[in-house]
């Protein structure tokens, strides 16, 4: 029989050999100066929820008292989601696809788009996935910012395609410049986050609709707006107008960030219809959404009421971390998401090691020859039981 210890370390081992990562006590692959990847790939994930269930287990560790690093919102989904998935109960028995189609129709009636521009899926990750092997075909290579998210990147390698980072400008936006330059016969895309993920930076946005407008002649641009609706103008700041221009842009959305659906896998893309068609064929879009999520979706998308009150209270719960980070004499990059990075005085390994310690999970990064720390925003208890532990370290 497996020991509980066994047990643990076996997962510990399958994760470190998923992903080239550890969890908790050690938790960087220091090769590639990448942070904890929780995030990366759908091994990763599913390792991360079975050791947070191990470490449960683990005396020296305490139970989270707050869960600041994977980005989600604690203050969704919204009541008429929670409402809406109870409704969908009775007829799950069914596939939902009449629901998946009024789903997309909504979406695409919002933003002015033809339906057959709007690819859904059980998340954006499926998305990133299908771009990341169909961009990959050929030994293309694939621009990218760097710090960025990297569950597309990441896998480029596996697919016989190339990653070219090109690290952020002095104030940790995407430097569009130099991403510019390097486009050449070889770039099958250029993949910007915007805002970007780690750093929370956002790039000008009549900048970027120059720069897609110049370089879609050449190459896709994929625009990854996951954090999209916690800017100041989500509309005015949004590339799917480059979309309707005809131009060859992908842009990515999830319901899993703002609307709280993180768990109910939620995402699409808005493109050409010609590119639906190519990347559909690396998923099974829409139809891997359960009926229940579908039916979520519907209730609260646009619910601005929902919206709003969330919004309003990450803000709250920034403030409380910026003040704080000013009081403890710390700078931080400027944020617009749910999620604010600032250096450390310290090893970022050891200090996510002790702040886990003490309940509170956080990530890290290293780059610029410095170690960063990114907190998620929660709600203001996890926000003091961020600050409390903190201030036994900073
Ligand atoms: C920039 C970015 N894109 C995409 C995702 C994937 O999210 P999901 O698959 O939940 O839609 C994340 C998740 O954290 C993210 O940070």
């Amino acid at each position: 029989m497996a020991t509980s210890m066994n047990r643990r370390n076996w997962l510990k081992a399958s994760a470190m050999l998923a992903g080239g990562l550890t969890f908790f006590s050690g938790a960087v692959n220091t090769a590639f100066a990448r942070p904890i990847n929780i995030l990366s790939g759908n091994k990763g994930k599913r390792m991360t929820d079975e050791l947070f269930a191990e470490e449960a287990e683990e005396p020296s560790i305490p139970k989270l008292k707050a869960r600041l690093f994977a980005n989600e919102n604690p203050f969704g989904p919204s009541a008429k989601a929670k409402k809406a998935i109870k409704e969908a109960m009775a007829t799950s028995y069914q596939y939902p696809f009449m629901k998946m189609r009024e789903l997309q129709a909504k979406i695409a009636t919002f933003e002015g788009v033809k339906k057959e521009q709007v690819y859904m899926s059980a998340g954006s990750s499926p998305i990133l996935l299908a771009a990341a092997m169909h961009f990959s075909k050929n030994g293309g290579t694939i621009i990218c910012g760097d710090p960025s998210y990297d569950d597309l990147t990441h896998r480029v390698d596996g697919f016989g395609g190339k990653v070219v980072k090109v690290p952020l400008t002095s104030d940790y936006k995407l430097d569009l410049d130099a991403m510019e330059k390097l486009v050449d016969e070889k770039t099958s895309l250029v993949y910007l986050v915007n805002p970007n993920n780690p750093t929370g930076t956002i790039v000008d946005t009549a900048k970027l609709k120059a720069f897609v407008d110049r370089v879609s002649k050449k190459t896709t641009v994929f625009i990854d707006e996951a954090y999209i609706d916690y800017v100041a103008d989500p509309v005015g700041t949004t590339l799917i107008d480059s979309v309707k221009k005809g131009q060859n842009v992908i842009v990515a959305r999830t319901f899993s960030k703002l609307y709280g659906f993180a768990g109910l896998r939620v995402g699409y893309m808005i493109a050409q219809p010609e590119m639906v068609k190519a990347l559909e064929g690396y998923s099974n879009g829409g139809g891997s959404i359960s009926a229940t999520s579908i039916n979520a979706a519907l209730a609260s998308y646009n619910d601005r009421e929902f919206l709003d009150e969330a919004l309003a209270k990450t803000n709250q719960s920034k403030k409380f971390l910026f003040d704080l980070l000013t009081k403890e004499g710390y700078t931080y990059i400027p944020s617009s998401t749910n999620f604010v990075m600032f250096p450390l005085n310290m090893d970022g390994e050891r200090f996510t090691g002790e702040m886990m310690k003490r309940g509170v999970g956080v990530r890290f990064w290293k780059f610029n020859n410095k170690s960063w720390c990114r907190v998620s925003i929660g709600k203001m208890n996890e926000m003091q039981a961020f600050a409390e532990a903190f201030k036994e370290l900073s």
